[in-house]
């Protein structure tokens, strides 16, 4: 009885700090864009005598006012991001970055950054939608009331892109960042992946990131990029990769090999299957495979989640899926339950999932059934440093 009015008590102040995060969450974000907008990282990284930065020579090589830019930086040091050390003669402090603020660095492409998604998802035309949750929550099922982004600007996600270049090169960042990010560990993790294989089509793959770290890691394959036609418009010409513009709901290009990175999510199951169908149509039925690269959002959380990294990624996931909510009409992460649906619907006749210790996994599904087919479930293929 004691400990239970403890644990209230407990509760209670917890709580009553906690609420602020709901208040003010919102600052973290905006600081950490002010940070990547002013190049903040950069200006730390490339300081000249590789010493901490003190508040005059960062302001005057950012220009940016001391006095606003000290209170953004005591709460980005708060936060972890940056750090404040002393300086050499002791009488003073500098400014140094951390690995998490290099991933905040808007001019690197090496891999770690995701400064371009943050800009991305800052945006005024990705914030707007926020706002109508509510609305998409309370409509009744099969109402014909816009998803949140449709209703803020007349149109879906990827119409408001074919209008507006910017925009539409911002989502191509965005998503090529996170490609570079997370392409090589798949690549790593599954060096099998491609075995046999002579094309492969990277569906919605966007400015051809993808496609382009699939042909050096598996220097045998010849890559094609499909993605909408005003996308392959602006896509980057590669070595070994040829791009290709068109409908995935209309037809696929045919090839060995498909791979689908973040496409699915975007859309419900109907539109799911219908693109999965599509995939199939375009590899043979005899060797052909469709290479999968979203979230499985783990249902059984007490075996599933062991560590607090395994926490903090099925926390992106589930954001992920509030993102959908937001932004897509239908999209939505997917638990390894509705995968089998879509998948078993399109007609595949199995398919694996390899955890690769990131907020997506790799699904590879599979034309052809193999006598004794493994039961699906999620396969650790870790031991990957997290990246
Ligand atoms: C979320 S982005 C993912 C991009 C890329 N696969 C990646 O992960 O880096 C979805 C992509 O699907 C493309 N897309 C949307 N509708 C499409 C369609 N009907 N046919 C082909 N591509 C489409 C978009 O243009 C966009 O590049």
């Amino acid at each position: 009885m004691e400990e239970c009015k403890r644990n209230l008590v407990d509760e209670e102040a917890k709580a009553s700090v906690d609420i602020w995060r709901y208040v003010f969450g919102f600052a973290d974000i905006a600081a950490a864009k002010c940070a990547i907008d002013l190049k903040i990282p950069e200006a730390i990284e490339n300081h000249p005598s590789s010493q901490p930065m003190t508040l005059a020579e960062l302001s005057s090589t950012v220009s940016a006012s001391p006095s606003h830019l000290r209170r953004i930086m005591r709460f980005l040091v708060h936060q972890g991001i940056f750090k404040e050390v002393p300086i050499k003669d002791g009488l003073t402090t500098g400014y140094t970055n951390t690995p998490l603020s290099r991933r905040m660095m808007i001019t690197k492409r090496d891999g770690k950054s995701l400064a371009p998604f943050v800009l991305f998802e800052t945006s005024r035309e990705m914030l707007a939608p926020w706002l109508r949750l509510s609305s998409v929550v309370s409509s009744p099922v099969n109402d014909s009331h816009p998803p949140p982004f449709d209703a803020v600007h007349n149109k879906d996600l990827w119409a408001l892109a074919e209008d507006n270049p910017c925009f539409s090169e911002m989502i191509n960042e965005a998503m090529a960042c996170d490609t570079r990010r997370v392409v090589p560990r798949v690549a790593r993790a599954c060096d099998d992946l491609f075995d046999g294989v002579a094309t492969v089509v990277d569906v919605g793959g966007g400015n051809g990131e993808a496609v382009g770290i699939l042909v050096k890691e598996f220097p045998w394959i010849k890559g094609f990029n499909f993605d909408l036609p005003h996308v392959i418009e602006v896509a980057q010409v590669l070595d070994g990769v040829e791009n290709v513009g068109g409908d995935m709901f209309d037809s696929i290009p045919k090839c060995d090999a498909v791979f689908i990175k973040w496409v699915l999510h975007d859309w419900g199951d109907k539109d799911c299957i219908k693109i999965l169908k599509n995939c199939k149509e375009a590899v043979p039925a005899n060797i052909g495979k469709v290479v999968i690269v979203e979230s499985v959002i783990r249902e059984n959380k007490k075996t599933m989640i062991v560590e607090e990294r395994d926490e903090k990624l099925e926390h992106v996931r589930l954001m992920l899926d509030m993102v959908m909510m937001a932004h897509t009409s239908t999209g939505k992460e997917r638990t390894l339950k509705e995968w089998d649906f879509v998948l078993n619907e399109a007609g595949f006749a199995r398919y694996e999932v390899r955890d690769i210790d990131d907020v997506q996994c790799v699904i590879i599904a599979y034309l052809s059934s193999m006598e004794h087919g493994p039961e699906p479930t999620i396969e650790d293929t870790r031991g990957l440093n997290p990246s």
